[in-house]
């Protein structure tokens, strides 16, 4: 059991008014809040060893090396993969997912297939679109039913020797489906395709074992696992990482340079140019400590509870319609409440103290599909409580009687 007093003392942010109300964050599908740990890393860092990595023979420049190269390490057991090297440190998921889809629109052929998913993220349709274009490559869909889950027949079918690469999430961001990653990665293996994976709602979330799913590339940003922002990862198999064209020239990708030719690094830095983002890409390690400190088995196990709970006290609210009922979810729920504008009730729940999203949540054709604009949703992490849950339904009560 988790003790979650406890567990939000960790959590500054956490103890003020908002609107004079006690506030209470429920968007934590957006970004998470973070613990003081990982705030004072950042000045820690600054602090004490702030110099640049992997160039000076001084000593703050191999402390600093030595903490990001040790944040790298975090990662790579965080999510099992095999080697460090296959742990590419970037500004977050988007551009995770930009460097696989920009090497691909260089491998890529006329007429090659990529297959993705109505639950993607504009994250992970615009970079395949792009490929496309460069490519002459084509862009296919599985689609999703009413409850939202993918049609595997479907993806069954859109399979073939053409398809070169499936980019899917773990777990949409809009209505909190769990996909069936490990089945999607191995029907796709089976034509021979490579398969990305968005990871960016589930690392917070549950465990992820690269090597027992076999993906060709997992990514994940560190500010929705109660890190820093800008800082995310790309994992890839040593193979493809080695095979994709690297993403931009500069220092530190380089091996050596000539006017006539440059010889690129070896992995992991061939996709790390220039001076990166050192102080966040350390206290990302921080927030992966603090992460495996409370347990992720803990954390899936009670925010479990948290979704039940929420689905079964908001399921009272008069006109309410569920958007995303798999059977497989995360503590994400998504809804409207009549005919009521989201944002009218996101801004009534506001001067309330209440942090929730609304709008499309960056998925477009996921809002299409249901034909609506927009949605509520509360996003629930391990530092939220059953009481908050109550309140918020106390709050939608209020706002729907004053909007109906
Ligand atoms: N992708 C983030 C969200 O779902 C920003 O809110």
């Amino acid at each position: 059991m988790l003790d979650i007093q406890k567990i939000r003392e960790d959590f500054p942010i956490l103890h003020q008014n908002i609107n004079e109300k006690p506030l209470v964050y429920f968007d934590n599908a957006a970004t998470s809040q973070k613990p003081t740990i990982v705030i004072d890393a950042i000045a820690e860092y600054y602090n004490t060893i702030n110099s640049n990595i992997h160039r000076g023979v001084h000593t703050l420049s191999q402390k600093a090396t030595d903490a990001y190269e040790l944040s790298r390490q975090k990662i790579q057991h965080f999510i099992n993969a095999k080697h460090s090297h296959e742990v590419i440190f970037t500004r977050g998921t988007t551009e995770s997912i930009n460097l696989v889809a920009a090497g691909f629109s260089q491998l890529l052929k006329k007429d090659d297939e990529i297959i993705i998913s109505y639950l993607e993220h504009h994250s992970n349709i615009v970079p395949w679109q792009m490929a496309c274009e460069k490519s002459g490559a084509v862009l296919k869909v599985i689609p999703m039913n009413e409850k939202g889950e993918l049609l595997m027949d479907e993806f069954d079918n859109l399979l073939s020797e053409k398809t070169k690469i499936v980019a899917v999430n773990h777990i949409s961001n809009s209505l909190g489906t769990i996909n069936p990653i490990s089945a999607i990665i191995q029907k796709a293996k089976v034509v021979g395709a490579a398969v990305l994976i968005d990871g960016a709602q589930a690392t917070p979330h549950l465990k992820v074992d690269v090597q027992l799913l076999d993906c060709d590339f997992y990514c994940a940003s560190a500010h929705k696992m109660y890190g820093p922002t800008g800082i995310g990862f790309l994992y890839g198999k040593e193979e493809w990482l080695e095979k994709l064209p690297a993403y931009q020239g500069g220092g530190e990708m380089i091996a050596s340079v000539t006017f006539e030719k440059t010889a690129y690094a070896d992995l992991p830095h061939k996709f790390e140019a220039g001076t990166p983002n050192i102080a966040d890409g350390i206290v990302f390690g921080t927030a992966i400590d603090y992460l495996n400190s409370i347990g992720i088995q803990k954390i899936a196990a009670y925010e479990h509870e948290l979704l039940l709970y929420g689905t079964e006290k908001l399921a009272q609210i008069e006109g309410i319609k569920f958007y995303g009922t798999a059977k497989n979810k995360t503590s994400v729920i998504s809804f409207n409440i009549g005919n009521i504008h989201p944002y009218d009730i996101g801004s009534i729940v506001d001067k309330l103290g209440i942090a929730v999203r609304t709008g499309h949540h960056c998925t477009q054709p996921i809002m299409d599909f249901y034909k609506i604009s927009g949605t509520i949703r509360a996003s629930f992490a391990f530092y939220n409580t059953k009481e908050e849950i109550d309140l918020l339904v106390e709050a939608l009560q209020k706002a729907r009687l004053m909007l109906s």
